[in-house]
């Protein structure tokens, strides 16, 4: 035993009580910080104001020149069969969204697009018939006629997409569009101020929101799920504008045979039923 060594056991006395305190204590006195700048680091937001840049933004903007990831045209000639280019441009489109039809509904002019942009199948039907159900029945109504059990008591009244102003695509104002159905779809109908803008201030957008006609959808349907959306629409105004002809001849025979066991049809100018 060398003389140092009862000071160390000192010392690990007295830090083992140190310790101790500190189990399960309460207290309301600030902790201590023993690396203050770890705890409260500095922390700058996008938005924010920098001291060090001279442009006084903290978000930087992208070096002159840079080239977002993906954004390599590959001549789509030179990619047929090629199946690491094919996936690579696949990637490259979703990632860029440059796709104007897919994702916004509009060609390359910013009109509408007439007609749904990818290949309408059973499967295709039957996402939108589910999303239709599950986001835009609530007010359109599951036969799409506005007559939502929300539709009948919502500020403003939903139309009825059977109006032929939603499926004729040479309608001026373009409502007959796959790409108008589409848009709004995602958009929701703002009110008379429109839609919420980046530069809108906070007073702004509660005003907006507040006037809004119907809520935008942007949250709920990835753009496949708008398109299919759409598609189911298109089903419910067939449902009424189609007649016996238009079914294969060998379903005709059960068609008749189902509407002769249907009740009578209620009197013209009845009101709307709700919908189930
Ligand atoms: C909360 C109620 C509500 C829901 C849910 C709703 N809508 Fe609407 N929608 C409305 C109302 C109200 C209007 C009429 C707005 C106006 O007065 O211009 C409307 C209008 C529309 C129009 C016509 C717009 C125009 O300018 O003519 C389309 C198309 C439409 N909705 C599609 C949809 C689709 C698709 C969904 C589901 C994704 C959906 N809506 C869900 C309430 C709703």
């Amino acid at each position: 035993m060398n003389r140092s060594t009862p000071l160390m056991f000192g010392a690990l006395a007295l830090a083992s009580l140190a310790l101790a305190a500190c189990h399960g204590d309460r207290t309301d006195k600030p902790p201590h910080q023993f690396l203050p700048d770890m705890d409260d680091s500095p922390k700058w937001k996008n938005q924010g104001k920098s001291e060090f840049f001279a442009d006084g933004r903290t978000m930087r903007p992208a070096v002159p020149g840079t080239v977002a990831f993906g954004r390599w045209d590959i001549d789509p000639k030179a990619a047929e069969g090629q199946a690491w280019a094919v996936s690579f441009m696949d990637e490259r489109a979703n990632l860029l969204r440059e796709d104007d039809a897919f994702y916004r509904g509009t060609d390359a002019a910013g009109k509408y697009v007439a007609r749904i942009p990818i290949t309408v199948d059973a499967g295709l039907l039957r996402r939108g018939e589910e999303r239709f159900n599950i986001y835009c029945a609530a007010c359109h109504g599951y036969a799409g006629d506005g007559a939502g059990m929300v539709g009948q008591r919502w500020t403003a009244p939903p139309p009825s997409f059977h109006d032929p102003k939603y499926s004729d695509p040479r309608e001026p104002d373009q409502k007959g569009t796959d790409g108008f159905i589409f848009f709004t779809a995602l958009n929701g109908v703002p009110g008379p101020e429109g839609h919420v803008t980046p530069a809108d201030d906070s007073d702004t957008v509660m005003r907006k929101l507040a006037a809004l006609k119907m809520p935008s959808y942007k949250h709920a349907l990835s753009a496949r799920d708008a398109w299919a959306v759409v598609a189911h629409i298109r089903v419910l105004q067939e449902t009424q504008r189609g007649t016996l002809s238009d079914a294969p001849a060998d379903k005709r025979a059960a068609l008749e045979a189902a509407k002769a066991k249907l009740p009578p049809a209620p009197e013209s100018g009845a009101a709307p039923k709700g919908t189930p």
